[in-house]
């Protein structure tokens, strides 16, 4: 089992993560409020459609207390476009309960973030350890396809997310963990890609079940219909 998949991801993660508007550089100090935003914005929307929103964002209301004295017609026509409204609604009434219940300060746990508006469980995970470091299981569809290719899962998606979860934590490390996440992401996006991976280049070929097997793109398996 490749439970010590992350220096090598990580060593991959240095050299090729993209670079993204909300991501801090290398030595900096993540800024909470882009991390949330963006994550909200990401919610159902791709990283391309994102990134003009995110600009226009950041420029209008650069800070939490600042989107949460907007005016919340002014903040729906910004996010028109991006679809799926009612994050727009959520997106005002979380800045508000942020600067008007934690003084303006994110909470940095995954269960303080969750009792947040618009902040489900994939996010709250995402926020903590993107924005505060903390180890945290974070799976999105690139991360799925990803650990179902690592450990060849052979159950259909939907019944294999408790796996899936499973196999992710054991391979999470407890430093660097927000990179680790952010690093599975990039990989799936960029290498490990529904058509065609570029298991060539795939920092994880080495310990990749698929990969062995020569089927990568089998996984994830799809139920049978
Ligand atoms: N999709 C959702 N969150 C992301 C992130 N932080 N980096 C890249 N893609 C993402």
């Amino acid at each position: 089992m490749p439970v010590d998949a992350w220096p090598e991801l990580l060593r991959w993660y240095d050299v090729h993560a993209r670079d993204l508007p909300w991501r801090a550089k290398p030595g900096e100090t993540p800024d909470p409020y882009r991390v949330w935003l963006s994550e909200v914005m990401l919610q159902q929307t791709t990283v391309a459609a994102v990134r003009s929103y995110f600009a226009r964002f950041t420029e209008r209301w650069p800070t939490v207390d600042a989107l949460a004295e907007a005016d919340e017609g002014e903040v729906m026509a910004a996010w028109a476009g991006l679809g799926y409204y009612a994050r727009a609604r959520n997106l005002v009434a979380c800045a508000r309960a942020v600067a008007e219940e934690h003084d303006g300060i994110f909470p940095d746990t995954e269960e303080g973030l969750r009792a947040l508006p618009g902040i489900g469980a994939y996010t709250a995970a995402a926020i903590a350890t993107i924005a505060f470091g903390r180890r945290a299981v974070v799976v999105d569809a690139n991360v799925e396809r990803v650990v179902t290719r690592l450990f060849a899962i052979e159950t259909p998606l939907a019944a294999a997310r408790p796996e899936i979860r499973a196999r992710t934590d054991t391979i999470t490390p407890d430093d660097r963990a927000g990179d680790f996440a952010q690093a599975m992401m990039d990989l799936g996006a960029t290498i490990c890609t529904p058509r065609n991976p570029a298991c060539a280049i795939c920092p994880l070929s080495d310990i990749c079940t698929a990969r062995r097997r020569g089927d990568p793109e089998a996984f994830p398996v799809k139920a049978p219909r």
